[in-house]
């Protein structure tokens, strides 16, 4: 320990004769991760430890080199460290670069390999609730990280469209440019929009459309409700990357008889890809759904 003085909350003895995980971020209190982690092991077998860390921010650095350099096997990154955790990251997973964030990172080789798992995860939990992207028509709100995040795999689902909207048109422009030589490869029609064009849209049809904004923490919508009347119409299905409550942009698609969900099953499905990764185990042995089938009753 004397060697990481800086390093209060890990523990020397905690990565001994043990397979430690760790979950990054600042606040930690609320995280679910060790939670989930701990019924994937639980569910194939593993013996590991999971546990928060939360780094002050000008810490995260020492800390990520001290917790591999005492032995941990693998990190997940959440906000805010996730573009510290792409810089620090010797290589990156193609998806990874794509997104421009690392939320999963372990080592190989003394190599640090930085990955973001969370737009799989996203197109996984809506698989798994019906939703098959291919040839749909898809609205995303919102031009930040969270938007980044999605948008590669969305496009590599090959949906007939996608409409990325934002308060802030320059956003949404620069956002789309970055993906569009994917879009074009892969013939999905990329477009960025300003989101007070929702409004003034006249009954566009959207198979499915995503809350990527960070609105909801103010509770608010990003749609006005002049635009919800627009965009939703059944069987439209609204997906709100947020989680643990039905947000404003959520009663706004129930109100129009659409169905909604939160993101709590992209977090599990994100943490599962992580889980294999490390663990080299498969996708049935972790059984994803009934992990959050216990996390919806907690
Ligand atoms: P994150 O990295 O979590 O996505 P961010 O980079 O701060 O967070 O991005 C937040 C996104 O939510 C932005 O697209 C932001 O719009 P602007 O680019 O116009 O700021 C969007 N956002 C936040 N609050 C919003 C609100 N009340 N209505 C609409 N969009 C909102």
């Amino acid at each position: 320990m004397s060697n990481y003085p800086f390093l209060s909350q890990l523990e020397t003895e905690l990565f001994q004769g043990r397979d430690v995980y760790a979950v990054f971020g600042n606040p930690i209190a609320h995280s679910k991760s060790p939670l989930i982690h701990e019924k994937f092991a639980c569910n194939s077998k593993q013996a590991l430890v999971y546990v928060r860390i939360q780094p002050q921010p000008d810490q995260f650095t020492k800390m990520l080199v001290a917790f591999f350099k005492m032995g941990g096997k693998g990190l997940s990154i959440t906000v805010p460290f996730k573009l510290d955790a792409l810089s620090l990251c010797q290589q990156l997973t193609p998806r990874a670069k794509l997104a421009g964030a690392v939320n999963t990172v372990w080592q190989d080789n003394g190599q640090l390999i930085g990955d973001n798992t969370d737009g799989v995860g996203l197109v996984r939990d809506l698989r798994s609730q019906g939703i098959d992207l291919k040839n749909q028509r898809i609205l995303i709100l919102g031009a930040g990280g969270a938007s980044r995040g999605i948008i590669g795999p969305i496009l590599q689902a090959e949906p007939d469209s996608l409409i990325v909207a934002n308060r802030t048109v320059h956003k949404a422009q620069e956002l789309v440019a970055s993906f569009q030589d994917l879009a074009n490869t892969l013939a999905v029609d990329l477009e960025a929009w300003p989101m007070e064009r929702l409004d003034q849209v006249n009954q566009v049809h959207f198979d499915l459309v995503i809350n990527a904004s960070a609105a909801g923490l103010d509770q608010q919508s990003p749609l006005s409700d002049l635009a919800a009347n627009q965009v939703f119409h059944s069987p439209c299905f609204a997906y709100d990357l947020l989680y643990g409550r039905v947000t404003p942009f959520m009663q706004q698609a129930l109100q129009r008889g659409c169905r909604i969900s939160d993101g709590l099953g992209m977090l599990v499905e994100q943490a599962a890809e992580a889980f294999m990764l490390w663990r080299k185990v498969d996708l049935q042995s972790l059984d994803t759904r009934s992990v959050l089938a216990s996390l919806r009753q907690v």
